[in-house]
């Protein structure tokens, strides 16, 4: 694998196997103009799994999150959350209804106050158009208030909620973007990339992080660059070449899949 030693310390999960499924994916495309970015991609996730998604640049993982959480409506095929087709729906639409995700280049808001940051994402949940806020004004305000703490607590940003954004570390600005994911009191989140750019030990904070809030029941996808975090922290990984689905299965089968070392053999971009 591209010279790269992978310490796979031990074989992920948690010993819960997972039954519902949450979302799935059925010869999902998307072109850009003569640019088949995501092609024929079919998969299911079931609720409670901790699945990474990998694949060298340019594979189609930022566009397949995309069509996932309404960024970008696909060019083909179906995708249901729970049963019930959502394909082409608004990006509110898909929050609301429990997917969020976070981005791989950090939108955070750097003048406004990390509890501010992170009341974006619970406004995004608890608003209901205009009559709803004005007949429940001091309701939805508490909702969102309580989610908003709550998501702070969740990624131990509370002593830094009146701080402006701005001023955080990197790393701490990572958290706050997961953070205001998590106000969204989601079921299944999307990371892009949650660990690119933080060093060895913020990265391994960071998948404890991840696991723990797997273990809390939150359904994870993500992308991410270092194969070691993905194969350690993942119960399933999928490869996406291409714009295809090469492969998907255990971290151990993964790392044992010729197609898989082929594709990243000799890229030194691979992701
Ligand atoms: N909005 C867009 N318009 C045109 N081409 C795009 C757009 N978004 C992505 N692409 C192209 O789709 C392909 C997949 O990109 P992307 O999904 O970002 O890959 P990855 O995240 O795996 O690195 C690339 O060739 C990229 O240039
Ligand atoms: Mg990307």
């Amino acid at each position: 694998m591209n010279g790269q030693r992978l310490n796979v310390v031990a074989s992920a999960g948690h010993g819960q196997f997972p039954t519902e499924p949450l979302l799935s994916l059925e010869g999902v495309g998307r072109r850009f103009g003569g640019l088949v970015a995501v092609e024929d991609v079919s998969f299911t996730l079931a609720s409670g799994e901790l699945v990474g998604l990998i694949g060298p640049n340019g594979a189609g993982k930022t566009t397949l999150f995309n069509l996932i959480t309404g960024f970008t409506p696909p060019s083909s095929g179906e995708i249901r959350w729970r049963q019930k087709i959502i394909t082409g729906a608004a990006v509110h639409r898909i929050a609301r209804l429990g997917i969020t995700r976070t981005f791989q280049n950090l939108r955070v808001f750097p003048n406004l106050t990390v509890f501010d940051n992170v009341s974006v994402g619970a406004i995004g949940r608890y608003r209901y158009g205009l009559l709803d806020t004005l007949l429940h004004r001091a309701a939805r305000a508490k909702q969102v208030g309580e989610a908003t703490w709550r998501a702070l607590d969740q990624t131990g940003l509370l002593p830094y909620a009146n701080e402006l954004a701005a001023n955080l570390s990197y790393g701490k600005r990572k958290y706050l973007e997961i953070a205001r994911a998590l106000a969204f009191d989601p079921q299944l989140l999307i990371l892009d990339e949650p660990a690119a750019g933080l060093n060895d030990t913020e990265t391994g904070e960071l998948s404890a992080f991840l696991n723990r809030l797997n273990r809390q029941g939150l359904t994870l996808l993500l992308v991410e660059h270092d194969l070691n975090l993905v194969m350690n922290l993942c119960q399933r990984v999928l490869v996406l070449a291409s714009g295809r689905l090469l492969a998907q299965g255990t971290p151990a089968e993964i790392l044992a899949n010729p197609a898989v070392q082929d594709v990243y053999l000799g890229s030194e971009e691979a992701a």
